[in-house]
């Protein structure tokens, strides 16, 4: 009777265990859209801005837009209890009414930790304690968690591994892992989003390890050095990503510090020809409505949000200028023109191939800026300012 009971319940746990991964695997089919709060307000975040974004997010129409993650970064920590379980401080005085608040908007609530003793602000790590706050993360109804490397570096990898990159590597990978295992065993659907600046080429082994999405580069800043670096960084990336797990070139910077109109049209372009997350980083109650437009256009958002999930690449660059393109389902393409110089083009004209592009003949479509048909021909001239795009869907979908 026993043996006969015990292999149905084997088989039950089974099930369930599986059900528990396909959840998992379910989530970011396409890259999570949102917003974080740490570009923009970094250690000022509290109850309050996090209510005011979500209820921004709404009111804007991005939520409309697909923008569905609200996410707390570093600096919500207060201290752990006698039972080693973490609470947030006194910025946020009840963790799961703030998530019942964000979810009663129709959005999902994200939180930042690290696996170090310390994050990268200097509040509680997970290190000792990856199960329990996993849990009290799913009790709290976090639906999204970015993880920090920062201190595990002198935490553990150095003291653990000194001089031995190798074996230090591999303990940031089983660090990954067991907070990867962690989320999973919550049963709860949560997005994991790994965060150690791409070191020994994360897109290899984060998918294994259930990441979702990866952050290939060190911090994006506002301004478009730091934006173009982080935007050449990622080619060669593209094979990598795929529904469900995506790479990641930070936080949009979008209406931020000194990007001007072109430079935030030309970032949020690139993000969504790359499949890049959307994670907005702006003061959403104040922003601009030039800025909202950006933010809120949603044939580029349909780049980004594609099915297919290709990541774009550069095919081919003439002096200042980059060409993108991007296949989208139904056969379509996205192709991006981008002007990254100082100057006008008119100093040195720029011509469009099709030829290297692999197209033949006049290709119709839509110009995702101006909203405008588009016509692309074989060495047609093409003037942007400087630090600006032309953005064009052509083919099956942009017909
Ligand atoms: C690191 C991350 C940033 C941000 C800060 C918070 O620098 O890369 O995105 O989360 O930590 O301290």
């Amino acid at each position: 009777m026993r043996k006969f009971l015990a292999v149905p319940l084997a088989a039950v746990a089974f099930l369930s265990f599986a059900a528990t991964i396909t959840r998992a695997q379910e989530v970011a089919q396409t890259p999570p859209m949102g917003w974080n709060s740490w570009n923009y307000f970094a250690s000022k975040v509290d109850d309050k801005g996090v209510r005011a974004a979500a209820d921004e997010i709404v009111s804007t129409g991005m939520k409309d837009a697909g923008y569905i993650y609200v996410n707390i970064d570093d600096t919500w920590q207060g201290k752990r209890d006698e039972n080693g379980v973490l609470h947030a401080n006194e910025k946020f005085p009840d963790m799961k009414a703030l998530a019942d608040y964000v979810h009663s908007k129709g959005l999902k609530l994200g939180i930042y930790s690290g696996p170090g003793n310390l994050t990268c602000a200097k509040y509680a790590g997970s290190l000792g304690h990856e199960e329990q706050d996993a849990k009290t993360y799913a009790e709290w109804g976090i639906d999204y968690l970015k993880y920090d490397l920062c201190s595990f570096r002198e935490d553990t990898m150095a003291k653990q591994a000194p001089d031995d990159k190798a074996a230090q590597m591999k303990l940031m990978h089983a660090a990954y892992e067991k907070m990867g295992k962690a989320l999973k065993a919550t049963g709860r659907p949560i997005v994991y989003s790994l965060c150690q600046y791409g070191w020994d080429a994360v897109w290899e082994w984060a998918p294994a390890l259930g990441g979702n999405l990866w952050r290939t580069t060190g911090d994006i800043q506002a301004n478009w050095n730091s934006m173009y670096t982080i935007l050449s960084q990622q080619e060669g990336l593209q094979s990598y990503a795929g529904p469900g797990h995506w790479n990641d070139p930070d936080m949009l910077e979008v209406g931020n510090g000194r990007l001007n109109i072109h430079e935030n049209r030309s970032h949020f372009s690139m993000w969504a020809m790359l499949a890049a997350p959307l994670l907005a980083g702006n003061d959403l109650p104040n922003m601009k409505p030039e800025v909202k437009e950006i933010l809120t256009n949603k044939d580029v958002i349909a780049i980004d949000q594609d099915k297919l999930g290709k990541q774009a690449s550069r095919i081919y660059s003439e002096g200042e200028v980059d060409v993108w393109e991007r296949d989208l389902a139904g056969g379509a393409k996205a192709i991006a023109v981008l002007n990254a110089g100082s100057d006008r083009v008119a100093t040195h004209p720029f011509h469009l191939s099709l030829e290297k592009l692999g197209l033949h003949g006049p290709q119709k479509g839509k110009d995702l800026w101006s909203g405008k048909d588009l016509t692309l021909t074989d060495n047609m001239p093409i003037e942007l300012a400087s630090h600006d795009i032309l953005l064009v869907r052509i083919g099956a979908n942009g017909q």
